[in-house]
């Protein structure tokens, strides 16, 4: 007769915890979706909790609830998260996933302020708890404009869904834009960090959750080669751009009066500043790489002139995908003397003896040439050539170009000799593609965030320490084009306003052209 032992995997000695083959799975728990209505629900959250479950990384009783002002039953929810997975699931669909995940698939309805509701969600999490085995582990997404925070933390605390008992887990999830500069940043804070502790406290930044992002530190160190040329005395200046070939879509009420540089430089982008310039850290957990990071944003000087050296634009009627398009003031909800900036360029210098001198420019826009996101490193010009000036006419600068998205790679950009009889010399491209170098696809960065948030892995959610040195960072050029008239227009579907190009032209350089 043979025995069976059935060991739970964390108390297999033989398996190591370190050991990568295993899958990273969340333990018994839920997710409750404040804003569940909103765009990004639809097409981000709902289709990676899909993708997860697809995945195998959701353990069996997961639960979604949503919770909206909408008279829904649960089999209304359930068919609206039907709908957004079908549309936007990057996996494909089986009906047993589908199955086995739309059990768990709960609605409350109510607004922030109604104390009923928040009483029906505190008796549905119970439940889940009782039917599903959720285990009072539970995370609170606050997929909703600011403003309701305070309404929102405050009911959870009222109505003890903020704490747990014993070893179970509360877990907040905050969605940008966190605050609209210093001040409003430190008063949302003081809201959350009144009912949650820091630890409890997820801030989405969902380039952080991109594969290109990470790969940033697998980059700069795993390797050996690029560090030694990483700093002022090699590295020219350094680009990021992230562009938009998409106007502001339904959005007005969110992006007007916020713009561009709230919207995408005070994070996005400034985060992955931080990943170029930031020193290695001792480990890759949170502590350590939030504070190298924190160094990198604490060094960041802006320039003197904010005149020469930033620049906005809002776009105009143009292009985009071939079709005539309006511009900025035509849409709708907008108002026609909007100076909301739907484009933005700023230059930055981190003060720090590896990058002293080294120019960052940021660049974002909406309705730009095409989307692209990508952060490219120009090297100086060897110091001597022995080469007569012809034969490197066609030679530029080094660089190294990594492609955030789409396309997804490194490009490293170097000077060759053209076959032939003369010594000429041009610029070649060589090429790392994700989609030559691996198989399996990555996976959506809400993918990553959420799984984290359920494993309570906080590396890639900045603190509210990153979130401040961010807007300290932004205030000062906020102010400074509040003072200003109205952007300067650019026609949809070209690179931005001339301005922006004026700017990098003073400092001899230009911009690419992704
Ligand atoms: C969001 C911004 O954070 O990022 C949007 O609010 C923008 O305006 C979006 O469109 C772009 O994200 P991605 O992942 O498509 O680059």
């Amino acid at each position: 007769m043979s025995v069976r032992l059935i060991v739970p995997a964390d108390l297999n000695p033989l398996r190591d915890p370190q050991d990568r083959r295993l899958p990273r799975i969340a333990g018994p728990c839920s997710i409750v979706i404040f804003g569940v209505t909103g765009d990004l629900s639809r097409k981000k959250l709902m289709p990676a909790v899909y993708d997860l479950a697809n995945r195998g990384l959701l353990p069996p009783g997961f639960s979604l609830v949503g919770f909206a002002r909408r008279d829904w039953a649960h089999q209304d929810f359930a068919q609206i998260v039907h709908d957004a997975v079908k549309e936007h699931a990057r996996t494909p669909f089986r009906e047993e996933v589908w199955g086995q995940l739309s059990e768990g698939f709960r609605f409350v309805p109510g607004d922030f302020s109604d104390d009923d509701a928040f009483e029906n969600l505190r008796r549905t999490i119970d439940e889940l708890d009782e039917v599903r085995g959720t285990g009072g582990n539970h995370a609170f997404y606050l997929s909703i404009p600011p403003r309701f925070f305070p309404d929102v933390i405050g009911q959870l605390k009222q109505h003890e869904l903020a704490e747990a008992e014993g070893e179970a887990w509360r877990r907040v999830v905050v969605e940008k834009p966190f605050g609209h500069d210093l001040t409003s940043a430190r008063e949302l804070n003081d809201v959350i960090s009144q009912v949650f502790p820091p630890e409890a406290v997820f801030r989405i930044d969902h380039y952080l959750g991109k594969e290109t992002v990470q790969n940033i530190l697998a980059f700069r160190f795993a390797n050996s080669m690029f560090e030694p040329v990483w700093n002022a005395n090699y590295v020219d200046h350094v680009q990021i751009t992230m562009a938009e070939d998409i106007g502001i879509g339904g959005r007005a009420g969110y992006y007007d009066g916020i713009g561009a540089a709230r919207d995408v430089i005070q994070n996005h982008l400034l985060q992955l500043m931080a990943l170029i310039a930031m020193e290695d850290p001792i480990s890759f957990d949170a502590k350590s790489l939030r504070s190298e990071k924190q160094k990198v944003l604490a060094a960041v000087a802006l320039p003197e002139d904010l005149g020469r050296h930033t620049a906005r634009g809002q776009y105009a009627a143009g292009w985009a995908g071939g079709v005539k398009v309006g511009g900025y003031l035509d849409e709708k909800d907008i108002s026609s003397t909007s100076k909301t900036e739907t484009y933005a360029a700023i230059r930055l210098e981190v003060g720090t003896r590896r990058w002293g001198g080294v120019p960052f420019y940021l660049r974002t826009g909406k309705r730009l040439g095409r989307r692209v996101t990508e952060v490219a490193v120009q090297f100086k010009r060897a110091p001597h050539l022995p080469f007569t000036h012809t034969q490197t006419e066609d030679l530029g600068h080094n660089a190294l170009v990594m492609r955030i998205q789409p396309d997804e790679g490194t490009t490293m950009r170097f000077g060759a000799k053209v076959p032939g009889t003369a010594m000429e010399i041009r610029d070649v491209n060589m090429d790392f593609a994700y989609g030559g170098a691996f198989v399996e696809s990555s996976p959506e960065a809400y993918e990553r965030l959420i799984l984290d948030v359920l494993l309570g892995d906080p590396p890639l959610f900045p603190q509210h320490e990153e979130v401040e040195l961010s807007w300290q960072i932004l205030d000062p050029i906020m102010e400074y084009w509040a003072q200003q008239g109205q952007p300067e227009a650019y026609p949809s579907g070209t690179w931005g306003p001339q301005s922006a190009w004026d700017m990098l032209v003073r400092d001899g350089r230009t911009w690419r052209r992704p």
